[in-house]
């Protein structure tokens, strides 16, 4: 039998997760999860790049795990896991370090954003933060990487180095390549459409997985749109309404054209309706379990712990060939 491909991907635990990490990210990781063979982590060590309150971040884990399952993550099929349990990913991370170029980690745009909005806190983790995200990946020998649109640089540069790594060495590494939904790779702010929703921005502007119906509505009926009334998609010219229609699109499979032929005479209002059953509708069930899996602290741990053990047992195996490789003597001589 021929082995199965691959999966790694991650997600922060920082604040609120959001329909755009749900849309971009989690939602195609329990979609792939039969076919392919997956690893999910949360990735703590990520996040310790900006400064965080200790008890909220540990909390931040913990519910981050109970939403992975509610999404319908089967622990058994998926290697789910904290980051910093698996000390090889800080491991490898260092080793990469010594084979990325200051030049390349300079361009990285999400490292500009960053060091704009923390300018107090410019730290070299910051910097080498896609190093750190390119260990993750290649620990695993990872064929295939479900992310959304703005982690594609990150990624480029994870398969650069592999790339580089292998060219001095044989081929010790995997080169991974990207996995991205058709719609919906960027879910937009509501508030300021031309940005991405994120979830280190003011409440109104995401959604969160978390959000109960109510509060789901009233975000998307107060969305910004346009002074039009005609529902199309036109990122350029009609950025809220196009970014409504993707999350439409994306979450009912219904295709641009459906959706403007379904609200062609309607005005927006209804429009903004429909978007938030659809929300509603997929968000709901997860919301129902996560209440149920985040009350059984039993349950988390031993998943935690599992993951935790399995991840290693694949990390160890990489680890000693690429401490091998760039001659790092073993502890048995
Ligand atoms: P993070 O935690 O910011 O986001 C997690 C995942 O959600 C996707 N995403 C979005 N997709 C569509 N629209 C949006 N508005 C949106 N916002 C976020 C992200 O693309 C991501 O897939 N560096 C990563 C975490 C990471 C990782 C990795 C990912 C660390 N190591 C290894 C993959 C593989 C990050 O900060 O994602």
């Amino acid at each position: 039998m021929e082995a199965k491909k691959r999966i790694f991907s991650g997600i922060q635990p920082t604040g609120n997760l959001t329909l755009g990490n749900y849309i971009g990210a989690l939602r195609n990781f329990s979609l792939l999860q039969d076919e392919y063979d997956c690893l999910y982590s949360i990735v703590d060590l990520h996040a310790i790049t900006v400064r965080q309150n200790p008890a909220e971040l540990r909390k931040a884990c913990l519910r981050t795990l109970a939403i992975f399952l509610a999404s319908g993550l089967d622990p058994e099929k998926n290697i789910i896991y904290f980051q910093s349990h698996v000390h090889q990913h800080a491991e490898l991370s260092w080793i990469l370090n010594c084979f990325t170029y200051m030049g390349e980690l300079s361009r990285m745009t999400q490292f500009k954003d960053k060091s704009q909005k923390h300018a107090d806190n410019i730290n070299a983790g910051l910097f080498t933060y896609p190093v750190l995200m390119a260990a993750d990946i290649l620990l695993y020998q990872t064929d295939l990487v479900p992310i959304g649109a703005d982690q594609k640089q990150h990624l480029e540069l994870a398969r650069n180095v592999a790339d580089r790594f292998n060219k001095i060495y044989g081929d010790v590494f995997v080169v991974p390549e990207g996995y991205f939904p058709k719609v919906g790779a960027r879910v937009m702010s509501l508030q300021e459409p031309t940005r991405k929703m994120s979830k280190s921005d003011p409440e109104d502007t995401y959604i969160a997985i978390l959000d109960n119906p109510d509060i789901i509505r009233k975000k998307l009926r107060r969305a910004i749109t346009d002074s039009e009334s005609e529902v199309r998609f036109d990122p350029e010219n009609k950025p809220g309404v196009s970014n409504l229609m993707s999350i439409l699109s994306a979450l009912s499979g219904k295709s641009m054209e459906a959706i403007q032929a379904d609200f062609a005479n309607t005005g927006y209002g209804a429009f903004k309706d429909a978007v938030a059953d659809a929300v509603i509708s997929a968000l709901e069930p997860i919301q129902k379990r996560y209440a149920e899996i985040s009350a059984d602290k039993e349950y988390l741990q031993k998943v935690l712990t599992s993951g935790a053990e399995r991840a290693d047992a694949i990390a160890r195996r990489t680890m000693r060939k690429v401490r091998k490789k760039v001659g790092l003597a073993p502890l048995e001589l």
